[in-house]
């Protein structure tokens, strides 16, 4: 049909129309509030780059899940900050270390609260790298068990999902055979299957000092030209047991989203990460853009692509708005 029988615009006329013919819906179950934990306590500091962002400490990080909570936010991700740092990132499996106890402490404020756990070394160890230097180089192997025991101290604390972000080749089955043999086989795992080596971490790196001390993380992490290759890790991912999988960054990979949702038709995580979110922070402070209406169309945008679930710094402000609407 062409114009003049066809006319789009008949069906933009009012709100009430325009809302009967959206294709795509953000609900405020979709989305995944990332939450810092430091060791110590009566700690709030501020991100600076990441503008309504802290770490917390473990006594109140109960009561930020529970304002998030109350806001409509059903799930959070926690990353941790621990107190002491070594070349193995030993801390990463402390049962008394800020990961565990936040677990805790949120299950107590919010029983029904979706605590999921970020897995990875890089904010344990004393060189930043998400895994086990030897001369210099990320090794693989040896990594891997360390990670299933970072995961195994988590499921073992209460977690009820675990998110590996590390890269490691082969880090989901090793992972999920831990967790299924010390009789965790009902925890899912979110792997971050696609996961770029992206300029986009850097307030995150801020936020969990995790900055690799030399180097970067491109032996591990993917190059943002591959998408076929994207394919190939999201189908070894699958094959390794992993539940959902997540596309990471967003906004400058929604054609790999697309891709993951059209060729695996899995549950689909994308992460809005930090640069994502510090750049529509910067330029609404500057009153350059209209900050939440920016916000809204992004996670609307990352849906359409094919998202089932979004991890964003923008879950509860959204969630608030969601809720109203
Ligand atoms: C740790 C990890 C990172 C992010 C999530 N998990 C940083 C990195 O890989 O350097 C990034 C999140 C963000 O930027 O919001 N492996
Ligand atoms: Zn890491």
């Amino acid at each position: 049909m062409n114009f003049p029988q066809y006319r789009p615009r008949r069906l933009r006329k009012s709100a009430i129309i325009r809302k009967m013919v959206r294709e795509t819906e953000l609900s405020a179950s979709d989305l995944i509030l990332p939450l810092f934990v430091i060791h110590g306590s009566a700690v709030r500091n501020p991100i600076t780059s990441m503008p309504g962002h802290y770490q917390y400490s473990v006594d109140l990080i109960g009561k930020e899940a529970k304002e998030a909570w109350e806001a409509g936010v059903s799930a959070v991700i926690l990353f941790g900050i621990p107190a002491e740092k070594d070349e193995i990132g030993k801390s990463a499996f402390d049962s008394e270390g800020p990961v565990p106890l936040a677990i805790k402490a949120i299950k107590e404020s919010i029983p029904e609260m979706l605590v999921i756990t970020d897995v990875c070394m890089c904010e344990y160890t004393s060189h930043g790298h998400c895994g086990v230097l030897h001369n210099g180089y990320v090794d693989n192997d040896s990594t891997l068990e360390l990670l299933g025991r970072e995961a195994l101290t988590h499921a073992e604390a209460g977690a009820d999902m675990i998110a590996p972000s590390d890269m490691m080749d082969g880090r989901v089955g090793m992972i999920r055979k831990i967790l299924d043999r010390n009789g965790y086989s009902e925890v899912p795992i979110m792997s971050y299957a696609a996961k770029y080596s992206s300029a986009y971490y850097g307030p995150f790196r801020d936020a969990a000092g995790s900055t690799p001390e030399s180097g970067d993380r491109k032996s591990y992490q993917m190059d943002p030209a591959n998408s076929n290759e994207a394919m190939r890790e999201v189908a070894l991912d699958i094959g390794e047991g992993a539940d959902i999988v997540m596309v990471k960054p967003a906004l400058p990979y929604l054609d790999i989203i697309r891709r993951v949702k059209d060729e695996f038709d899995y549950p689909v995580a994308a992460y809005n990460v930090s640069g994502e979110y510090s750049m529509v922070k910067a330029a609404a402070e500057k009153g350059w853009i209209d900050g939440e209406a920016v916000m809204m169309e992004t996670l609307l945008s990352i849906k359409r692509a094919g998202a089932d679930i979004i991890i964003t710094y923008f879950a509860k402000e959204a969630a608030k708005l969601l809720k109203g609407s």
